[in-house]
């Protein structure tokens, strides 16, 4: 997610790692510096965003928190309330964005402040930068894990299926490339169709429209297990 998120805003980073070498790798890409630590990252950043494993918070916070200036989220699973036991006294800001946030096309959710709670310019700031990748939605925290069940795990979910049709038009003669192109350009364009037409306003659109495919028992429960 570090560098779908650096890759869409297409500056050069300050980043660090556990030793793997993907922040050297992304600064080969992007320019910007690796740091040696996450310390030195806080140090000289304005805004720490926060990219690893939930289950690191505790142990990154120990090394950052007091240092680190603002603090912003996409950790899964991990609330404000959390953020904000361990970086006391340091704005946090919890998001939730998609792959796509590479090719600046993501969904990203964000869970608005309380009102006094923070900077209210600082908050637009931060808005504004996740805005640069994509369609930011304000949600309600309460809401987030669902809105992750299929805005997160979507574009995996999506990539299946374009795989599968794909897949299944290599079977049938099409070239790979050809095929490809061919449910590509029909899923962005039925994306396109359908947000045109409004559906939260038409309830009864997706029953005109869709296949007899997408309303089997085997797609609708994959939809379920995804977002279990
Ligand atoms: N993948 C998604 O679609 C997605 C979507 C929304 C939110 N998220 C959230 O994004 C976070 C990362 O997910 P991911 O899929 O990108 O995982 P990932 O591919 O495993 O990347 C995690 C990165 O964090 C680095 N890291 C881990 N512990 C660190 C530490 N103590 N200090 C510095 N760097 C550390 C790792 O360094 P090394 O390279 O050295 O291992 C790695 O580069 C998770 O909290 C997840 O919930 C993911």
């Amino acid at each position: 997610m570090a560098r779908a998120l650096a890759r869409g805003w297409g500056d050069p980073v300050l980043c660090s790692d556990t030793g793997s070498g993907r922040a050297a790798a992304l600064v080969e890409e992007l320019g910007g510096e690796a740091l040696d630590s996450n310390l030195a990252v806080a140090e000289r950043a304005d805004l720490v965003v926060l990219c690893h494993k939930p289950a690191g918070l505790k142990p990154v916070a120990g090394e950052i928190a007091g240092v680190a200036k603002a603090v912003a989220s996409v950790l899964g699973a991990t609330p404000t309330g959390a953020l904000q036991v361990v970086y006391p006294g340091t704005p946090v800001f919890r998001l939730m964005p998609n792959t796509a946030v590479e090719v600046r096309r993501g969904v990203v959710c964000y869970t608005p402040a309380r009102v006094g709670e923070l900077d209210p310019a600082l908050e637009a700031e931060v808005v504004a930068l996740f805005g640069r990748l994509g369609t930011v939605v304000p949600l309600d925290e309460q809401y987030l894990e669902a809105a992750t069940a299929v805005m997160g795990v979507g574009p995996a979910y999506q990539a299946l299926l374009v795989e599968a049709q794909v897949d299944a038009a290599v079977r049938h003669g099409l070239g790979h490339e050809l095929a490809a192109r061919l449910v590509i350009e029909t899923m962005s364009g039925t994306a396109a169709r359908r947000a045109a037409r409004r559906p939260a306003a038409s309830p009864r659109w997706s029953a005109r429209e869709s296949a007899p495919l997408f309303r089997t028992r085997s797609m609708r429960s994959s939809a379920r297990i995804v977002s279990a």
